[in-house]
C-alpha cells in the first residue's frame, strides 16, 4: 500500500477556512486530519462541532478526526453524524478502551488508538487487532510545530514486528513535527499515514508541499 498523507487543520488559517479547505481538497492529500482539544487531556483547546461542521461541509476528503481529550465516549455518535470516517481516542483517556472501540466501530466508523511518546507500544498487544489506525505522537500533544521526538522511529518499528505478528490490519499514523527530513524515515521505519500541519500549511506553496510528501 503506498502511503497516506493527511495534513492537519490545526495549522491552518482559521479566518479563511473554506479556502484551506478547498487547498487540501485540490490536493493529493488523501486524508484530512482535525485536532480537537479540551484544555484537559492537553493543556490547550482547538475547537468543537461549530467549526468540524464547517469542514464536514467543504471537505471532500475522508475525515481523520484525533480527540484529544477525556471521556471520548459521551461523543463518539456526534463525531459520526459529522461525517468522521476515522476516529481515534487517546489509550491514556480510556479506561474500557475495548469498549470504546466497539462503540466507534458500532457507529460505522474505523477505530484509532493515539499513543503519547511516552507510553509503551508493548500497551497495544491485546487490542492491535481490534483496531483500524495507531497514531503515534512525534510530539507531546497539544500543539502544532513542535520538535519531532526521536525515539518514534524505534516505536515505529516495535509497532510494525507486533502488527505483523498479530495479524492486524491496523495502520500506522505518525502525528507531530513531520517534513521533509523526518517523512522519508518514518516511511523507510514502516509508517504507513504521515500527519502534516506546520510543514504544509506555513509554506509558501501548501499544495506544492502535500504533493512532495505523497510522491515520497
Ligand atoms: C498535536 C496535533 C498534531 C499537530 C501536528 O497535538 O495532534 O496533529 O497538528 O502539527 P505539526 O505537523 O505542526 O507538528
Ligand atoms: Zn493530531
Amino acid at each position: 500500500m503506498s502511503h497516506i498523507i493527511a495534513p492537519s487543520i490545526l495549522a491552518s488559517d482559521f479566518g479563511n477556512l473554506q479556502s484551506e479547505v478547498e487547498m487540501v481538497n485540490q490536493s493529493q492529500a488523501q486524508w484530512f486530519h482535525i485536532d480537537i482539544m479540551d484544555g484537559v487531556f492537553v493543556p490547550n483547546i482547538s475547537f468543537g462541532f461549530p467549526v468540524l461542521k464547517q469542514i464536514q461541509k467543504h471537505s471532500t476528503k475522508p475525515l481523520d478526526v484525533h480527540l484529544m481529550i477525556v471521556n471520548p465516549d459521551q461523543f463518539i455518535k456526534k463525531f459520526a453524524e459529522h461525517g468522521t470516517e476515522i476516529l481515534t481516542v487517546h489509550i491514556e483517556a480510556c479506561d474500557h478502551l475495548h469498549r470504546t472501540i466497539q462503540a466507534i466501530h458500532a457507529e460505522g466508523m474505523k477505530a484509532g488508538v493515539a499513543l503519547n511518546p511516552h507510553t509503551s507500544i508493548t500497551l497495544l498487544e491485546d487490542i492491535i487487532q481490534d483496531i483500524d489506525l495507531v497514531c503515534l505522537m512525534s510530539v507531546n500533544p497539544g500543539f502544532g510545530g513542535q520538535k519531532f521526538i526521536e525515539n518514534t522511529y524505534n516505536k515505529v518499528k516495535k509497532l510494525k514486528k507486533l502488527i505483523v505478528e498479530k495479524n492486524s490490519k491496523a495502520l500506522i499514523e505518525i502525528d507531530g513535527g513531520v517534513n521533509a527530513e523526518t517523512a522519508p524515515k518514518l516511511l523507510e521505519a514502516g509508517a504507513d499515514v504521515l500527519v502534516a500541519g506546520s510543514y504544509v500549511f506555513g509554506a509558501n506553496d501548501p499544495k506544492a508541499t502535500i504533493e512532495g510528501l505523497v510522491g515520497l
